[in-house]
């Protein structure tokens, strides 16, 4: 048993009245997590306290020099009221690789799933009931020493936050609009592209700027050498369905490993559908389209669980897929992985806790 101190709020917020406007990622729950790091210490003082501000000095080197990592998952309340994670362990798994590469200290993944349970159980009352709507989880890290040289910091700060949250995208399953970029790179091998660090993020924003202003969602990132094979949608891994195989991209080092990918992948081989992790150039799927072989695209990610692509362009070529309509595949997919993880269909998998 580990000790994480609770200290509860005396001034609980007023929970979501109406669910259905949810949107996401803006609302935050009564408690948040924290555990502390500091050299020679190691990780200390797990404590749940109410949310609130945290104070922080202005060098705290997380401020200047980026040095952070974050998770994304989610706790679903199913039918029956039980309450669900879907995988956590995969996020805590990830969460030390990000570490390692960002040179932060590893963590202990079962305190980190016990320390979750508890700040989930604790605000299990905000987990929301409407359809398509859970618990955003948000655990991350960030460098705290004061200090203005650049180097790996002495001390950190892991919290978690817990959002309740409606669909990423306010269209919901209705399929998204991208583009394949051509101006910007997300990351090269050999970058930290495959960790998830907010810079990568912030790297993305003039693209993803340029995207809405041009009534897009989000950019398709190709490789930072060749320009030429498709990598990821920032907030979520690509597949796509040609003829009847379904290809995504390869892990090669430049694209981040996702747990819906993996899970996706797992669901679609215990199918017995021809599944390939290879790589995939946009003039692959360009011709593909050409031939009347580009059957569907879809994202997945936690946040984005199975988003349908209606419309890739490249260039002049504006792609309708599956007529800007959602596919057979990506609603099977979705069908199948909401029911485990809202707990209404049977687990073979062993994914849910
Ligand atoms: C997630 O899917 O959890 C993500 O972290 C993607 C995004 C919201 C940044």
């Amino acid at each position: 048993m580990y000790d994480v101190k609770v200290e509860r709020t005396s001034a609980p917020k007023q929970k979501p009245l109406d669910e259905s406007k949810l949107g996401f990622g803006t609302i935050f729950t009564d408690h948040m997590l924290m555990i502390e790091y500091d050299k020679g210490q190691g990780w200390h003082d797990a404590r749940i306290v109410p949310y609130g501000p945290i104070a922080m000095d202005p060098a705290a080197m997380c401020l200047h020099y980026g040095q952070e990592i974050f998770e994304g998952m989610k706790a679903y309340r199913g039918d029956d009221g039980s309450v669900y994670l879907f995988r956590p362990q995969e996020n805590f798994k990830r969460l030390n690789s990000s570490c390692e590469r960002m040179c932060i200290p590893q963590m202990d993944e079962e305190l980190l799933l016990e320390s979750l349970k508890m700040l989930v159980e604790l605000d299990s009352g905000w987990i929301p009931a409407a359809k398509d709507s859970s618990l955003y989880i948000r655990p991350f890290i960030i460098a705290t020493e004061p200090k203005l040289g650049v180097k790996s910091s002495d001390s950190y700060l892991y919290m978690v936050l817990l959002s309740p949250s409606g669909p990423y995208y306010p269209s919901g399953l209705d399929p998204v609009k991208i583009y394949v970029e051509q101006s910007y790179v997300r990351s090269v091998r050999g970058g930290t592209g495959m960790v998830k660090t907010g810079g990568n993020y912030a790297a993305a924003l003039k693209a993803q700027d340029e995207a809405h202003e041009q009534d897009y969602s989000q950019v398709l990132w190709l490789d930072g050498v060749e320009r030429k094979y498709i990598e990821e949608v920032g907030a979520m891994n690509m597949f796509f369905v040609l003829g009847d195989e379904v290809v995504t991209p390869a892990l090669l080092g430049s694209i981040l490993p996702g747990i819906t990918r993996k899970s996706v992948i797992e669901m679609l081989r215990s199918w017995g559908m021809k599944v390939s992790e290879r790589r995939i150039s946009i003039d692959e799927v360009a011709e593909a389209y050409k031939n009347g072989q580009l059957k569907e695209a879809f994202g997945t990610g936690t946040a984005a669980v199975i988003s349908p692509v209606g419309e890739l362009k490249h260039g002049d070529l504006v792609m309708t897929i599956n007529g800007g309509k959602i596919g057979p595949v990506s609603q099977r997919l979705y069908d199948a992985l909401t029911a485990i993880q809202w707990g209404r269909a049977e687990d073979p998998f062993g994914w849910r806790v």
